[in-house]
């Protein structure tokens, strides 16, 4: 039997190899983006956004109660329900398909289908009588505001509800829920998988302070000191805060040309964010089959693999799907079962031994650069924080199915992470979903602050925007919407149950010319139904509001 790769496909194989050197140059650039991110001066242009998550408190192990969760931007959509009790979790779990129908068109279609789900789960649990709340972990890049509320900044893994963009997930989610009934939830957070990964792992081990996702998309989170996140706007008492980097744009401004090959270039010019996401690309489930299949094709047209035929199926873009590459990877070299079987399915009859072994050689080759890519991302972001000892929680189906992914990240990690660290990679176990509500746990709740918005006078009055009916200069914090009245004398602050619309924040951003005000708005306290905001507005000196609803 063959046991050697073919020379040939060695020869087109090499572009994956990273050398230390490649992999340094990778950890210079990464760590110079993550610092544009944080700082407020570069954070626009920043590819790696290094968003504020407001989550400055971790687990302590003293959360307790009934929780959903809802996870929505993998490959399926999840419902969870999860009680939480001394250290442990009891969950039941439930898992939905996204048509792609639901996931590009629009966002009432979305998140209808979302509530639909939700109501199917809360129906088929008996939980309709129940007051639960929800934690949502919603993995798409999100400027987040505050624990509860963000504004959508792009889709990214093949969804693309256009008019979702700017937009609060929080909000449509709750309208949905209200436009199906039935339902009686308090959506409380909303995390991204990676912060939920870190909590859920910090919450078995406190040393835990950096989240990792290597499934569908990828992307890291880590613990920073509130002194380094320039656009962190909450509570100045905290010396941490989680910051979700995504990551998975890395690269997006050229700094990774430099070990992108012509299959990387290839896959992003046809996907449908064409110049973002290129180290996700690189790396993730999504992109991770269409990789292997365009290597294989560019081997069959050389004449190299299968004696130069290819199959219709194979010739199919996306048609060589991730759990081909995972299920390969767990053969043994000897049987080849899993390669033949995934060749059968790609319709391609007239495979030797040889190329067994080739395909098993290119698929290992492809994705050990992935891991690699991972690995060097993590190193990077230990060395930063210098916490030791320190664990990495790590979720995502490639670092869970893949035999090898955990050790060929262990072995890049131990040549680069500063010698005095002490580090450990964690698998979550069902990281995302516990860890939103472990989120929604009003133990973390009460301690989370946000700062809503930052306002100028003079700009709010030339858009008269001096009648909140008017303007429809709104927030939401939990259950209320925030509403400004603004003169130079005076300054009142509305509360009212109503729709929200967060766009104005764009408009804010905009007029940030002259600094007079900030308004500060704690999470409600939660007394029966009845909620209140605490509200510190800061024009002339500082006065605290207490408003019933
Ligand atoms: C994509 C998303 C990011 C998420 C990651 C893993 O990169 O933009 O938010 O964490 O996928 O699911």
């Amino acid at each position: 039997m063959a046991n050697k790769p073919n020379p040939k496909v060695v020869e087109i194989c090499k572009q994956f190899i990273l050398s230390d050197e490649d992999l340094k140059k990778i950890s210079n650039n990464f760590l110079a983006d993550i610092k544009k991110g944080l700082a407020k001066e570069t954070h626009p242009e920043a590819v790696v956004k290094c968003f504020i998550t407001y989550v400055t408190d971790l687990p302590d192990g003293k959360e307790t109660g009934d929780f959903l969760a809802l996870d929505l931007g993998g490959t399926n959509f999840r419902i969870l329900s999860i009680h939480l009790e001394n250290r442990k979790s009891e969950m039941i779990n439930e898992v939905y398909e996204l048509p792609k129908d639901k996931i590009v068109k629009t966002s009432v279609v979305l998140f209808d289908h979302i509530a639909e789900c939700l109501h199917n789960f809360i129906v088929k649990h008996h939980l309709q009588d129940k007051l639960l709340p929800l934690g949502f972990t919603f993995s798409f890049p999100l400027v987040q505001v505050a624990l509860d509320a963000g504004l959508i900044l792009k889709w990214t893994k093949g969804f693309d509800a256009k008019d979702a963009i700017g937009q609060d997930p929080v909000t449509l989610l709750r309208e949905a829920i209200k436009r199906k009934g039935g339902m009686n939830v308090d959506v409380r957070a909303i995390v991204n998988d990676t912060t939920g990964t870190l909590i859920a792992c910090a919450w078995k081990d406190p040393n835990c302070r950096l989240g990792l996702i290597v499934g569908t998309g990828t992307n890291m989170c880590y613990v920073e000191k509130v002194e380094n996140a320039e656009m962190y706007q909450g509570d100045r008492t905290k010396e941490y805060v989680v910051i979700n980097t995504e990551s998975g744009n890395f690269g997006s401004d050229g700094s990774l040309d430099f070990i992108r090959t012509e299959f990387d270039r290839e896959i992003d010019s046809k996907s449908i964010n064409p110049g973002h996401q290129l180290h996700e690309k690189m790396i993730s489930g999504m992109y991770l089959g269409e990789l292997v299949r365009l290597v294989i094709v560019k081997l069959v047209e050389k004449n190299v693999l299968f004696g130069g035929k290819s199959s219709d199926k194979l010739k199919t873009a996306h048609s060589f799907q991730c759990k081909y590459v995972t299920e390969i990877l767990t053969d043994t070299q000897n049987t080849f079962v899993h390669v033949k079987k995934v060749l059968e399915e790609m319709e391609v009859k007239h495979a030797k031994k040889q190329d067994w072994q080739d395909l098993y050689y290119i698929c290992d080759i492809v994705n050990r650069r992935g891991a690699s890519l991972a690995a060097i991302g993590v190193a990077t972001l230990i060395n930063k924080m210098g916490f030791s000892p320190v664990t990495a929680g790590i979720d995502g189906t490639l670092y869970r199915l893949i035999p090898g992914f955990h050790d060929q990240m262990m072995e890049v990690m131990k040549r680069f992470v500063d010698k005095n660290i002490e580090f450990k990679l964690m698998l979550s176990e069902d990281g995302s979903g516990r860890g939103a509500a472990l989120a929604a746990a009003s133990g973390l709740r009460v301690r989370l602050s946000g700062l809503l918005g930052r306002f100028s006078v003079e700009a709010l009055e030339k858009l008269k925007l001096s009648q909140l009916e008017q303007c429809e200069l709104c927030w939401t914090s939990g259950l209320l919407v925030i509403g400004l009245e603004l003169s130079r004398s005076q300054t009142r602050i509305y509360t009212r149950p109503a729709a929200s619309r967060l766009k104005w924040l764009h408009s804010l951003e905009e007029l940030e010319s002259s600094y007079t005000g900030w308004l500060r708005a704690f999470p409600s306290d939660n007394v029966g139904d009845r909620y209140y905001v605490h509200s510190q507005v800061t024009t002339s000196g500082i006065a605290t509001t207490r408003i019933p609803k």
